[in-house]
């Protein structure tokens, strides 16, 4: 390895306007100087979603402000770093377009070079910024926009084994709050409220547990959902307080169970291809549930598998990931010119089958 390195890193693909300053010593563990998020729920909330119109132009007015924050709480000027990176996709093109063009202002005024990054490869490269594991790895990536098993090989080689052909798990736990009136993003609130709910009150579906491989699928459980609801109502013309609790309960134990079968089975196949290296690291905002993640422990403590899960803050959007993804980057080598384009869809694994449809943050990656 070689000199040390403190890197700007910009994240706008979705709903959170994010700057951050991470410094990396060869030999150290790297320091994370200051990581800004400014969320964008309360803009989004009168909608039920992310409207990527107004989270365009929310980055575009807030972007320049969050970088000054992350400077200025790492107390350094854009002269005292080494690099900008800045997600380039994938994600809503509007808010990733007020990125990339931000970083190549900066890089423009400053001389500083520019790296372009995937912000799956921010997410999938997590781990080497809060533990230093060393590749490859198993990646669970599991968020508002995105579920699929990776195997992180390096940091521009990734072997995808399967994920959702329809909704990401945090899209049907954001959709789930919708239908039983809890508050946006849903995952937290419905997590909020299974803990007192009976989860074998409903039967919800475990979906495509009886096909083979990894791939998952979770838009049919929010319709179980939306038909247990609606029998309720029929029946007593409204739902209580505890039938909320037991659906949510319910909805919660079939995400997990089915993220716990399909984990297993993309560990078992990236076994035989590391034995070396048996690590299984999560990342994404549903990669913050407590029922999924102590699911995800025993799995791994069956297996003999060590479990990495970064600290929630660094599960979710954020751009200390970007100024590590890349750093890393960087370090190969590679640089971006003013040529960088910003790119609605990027999958990890160029060679993996297309992810159809679309989630909240635009074209499946
Ligand atoms: O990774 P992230 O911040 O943004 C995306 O890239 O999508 O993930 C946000 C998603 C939302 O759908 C949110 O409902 C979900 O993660 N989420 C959770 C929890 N906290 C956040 N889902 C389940 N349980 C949680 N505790
Ligand atoms: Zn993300």
């Amino acid at each position: 390895m070689t000199r040390a390195l403190t890197f700007l890193g910009i994240e706008s693909s979705c709903d959170d306007t994010a700057a951050a300053v991470v410094r990396h010593r060869p030999g150290a563990a790297p320091d994370i100087l200051s990581s800004v998020v400014e969320g964008q729920t309360a803009l989004h909330a009168a909608f039920g979603g992310v409207v990527p119109e107004i989270a365009a132009r929310a980055h575009a007015e807030r972007l320049d402000l969050c970088v000054e924050a992350a400077l200025e709480k790492a107390g350094l000027r854009l002269t005292d770093l080494d690099g900008i990176a800045v997600t380039a996709g994938p994600g809503l093109i509007g808010g990733v377009l007020s990125g990339v063009m931000l970083a190549k202002g900066l890089s423009a005024a400053s001389g500083l070079p520019m790296v372009g990054v995937n912000h799956l490869a921010g997410h999938a490269l997590t781990p080497r910024l809060t533990d230093g594991v060393a590749f490859p790895y198993l990646m669970l990536l599991v968020s508002g926009g995105h579920c699929q098993f990776l195997i992180a090989k390096g940091v521009e080689d990734y072997q995808r084994l399967g994920g959702t052909i329809d909704d990401a798990p945090g899209e049907a736990f954001d959709k789930t709050a919708k239908l039983l009136a809890l508050p946006q993003p849903g995952g937290p609130s419905v997590q909020a409220e299974a803990t007192l709910g009976d989860a074998r009150r409903f039967a919800f579906p475990r979906p495509l547990l009886d096909r083979a491989g990894c791939d998952m699928s979770f838009s049919g459980l929010k319709t179980a959902l939306l038909r247990a609801r609606d029998a309720l109502v029929a029946e007593k013309g409204g739902i209580t307080l505890q039938d909320r609790r037991d659906l949510c309960a319910g909805f919660q134990a079939a995400v997990a169970d089915v993220l716990a079968e399909k984990s297993r089975r993309a560990l078992e196949t990236y076994l035989t291809l590391a034995p070396e290296q048996p690590v299984l690291a999560v990342a994404g905002g549903v990669a913050a549930n407590t029922a999924i993640r102590a699911r995800l422990t025993a799995l791994c403590a069956q297996m003999g598998v060590q479990f990495l899960a970064p600290p929630l803050s660094l599960c979710t959007d954020n751009a200390a990931m970007i100024a590590w993804a890349g750093m890393e980057r960087f370090r190969t080598g590679a640089r971006d010119d003013f040529t960088l384009a910003a790119r609605p869809r990027w999958p990890l694994d160029q060679t993996a089958a297309p992810m159809i449809g679309s989630g909240k943050k635009g074209a499946k990656a």
